[in-house]
């Protein structure tokens, strides 16, 4: 696992920026693009860690805070997912999450229509023009194995289960038992797997 401190650069990159210093990266790890990181403000050390094989292609957008952590188990892929985390989120070893998911553990915007109207007042005046309701995150897990659909939206403090499947366009309001298949809007539960756990890495 490689944490270096000063500029990282990817070959190829369109976009021209450095993976942070507090990223910690699997020499075998992918990131496609530092564009993955234009909206990462971790202070944690590390804010987001890459294991052995795991992916991060096209569109993916660490969009995490100063206190938030990211974890990428062993050959787990995000295919282009949005990542809004205060808290922690780990996605565990050989999780897949597909193309467009949403996975936020915090809301990061008041209930209260008038503590709204006031944070959006001050969107002019802030530099970074970033909306922060100092409202409190959740950890998400996607458990060992999972795979999450294209479209899939995972509310704060969920956590899904080991082997289960979301299915597209999902909005996961609950936890998902280990080896389970939910869909829907909110998700519920459409059958459960016949399973058997392996370690094999082949
Ligand atoms: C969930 C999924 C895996 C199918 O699972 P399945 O066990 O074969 O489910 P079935 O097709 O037999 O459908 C079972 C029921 O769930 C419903 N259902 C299935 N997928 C659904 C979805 N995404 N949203 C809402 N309902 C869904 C079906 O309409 C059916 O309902 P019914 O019993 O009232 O007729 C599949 O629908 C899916 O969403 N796959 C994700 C594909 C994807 O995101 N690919 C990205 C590439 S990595």
């Amino acid at each position: 696992m490689s944490e270096i401190s000063g500029p990282r650069t990817i070959p190829g990159d369109w976009h021209d920026g450095t993976i942070p210093a507090n990223v910690a990266i699997d020499d075998t790890a992918y990131i496609e693009s530092t564009f993955s990181f234009v909206e990462f403000r971790s202070e944690m050390v590390p804010g987001v860690t890459m294991g052995r094989g795991a992916s991060a292609y096209f569109g993916t957008m660490f969009d995490v805070g100063s206190q938030g952590r990211v974890t990428l188990g062993e050959y787990a892929l995000v295919h282009g997912a949005r990542i809004i985390c205060d808290s922690t989120i780990e996605i565990h070893d050989y999780a897949l999450i597909s193309w467009n998911v949403l996975l936020m553990d915090n809301y990061r915007v008041p209930r209260d229509p008038d503590a709204r109207r006031h944070l959006l007042e001050r969107v002019p005046v802030l530099s970074d023009r970033r909306l922060d309701g100092n409202t409190e995150p959740a950890p998400i897990v996607i458990g060992r194995n999972a795979w999450v659909g294209f479209d899939v939206c995972v509310l704060p403090g969920v956590s899904v289960g080991e082997g289960s499947i979301v299915g597209a366009r999902s909005v996961v309001i609950e936890d998902v038992p280990p080896f389970t298949v939910v869909a829907g809007n909110p998700a519920r539960v459409i059958r459960t797997l016949q399973h058997q756990t392996s370690d094999r890495h082949d």
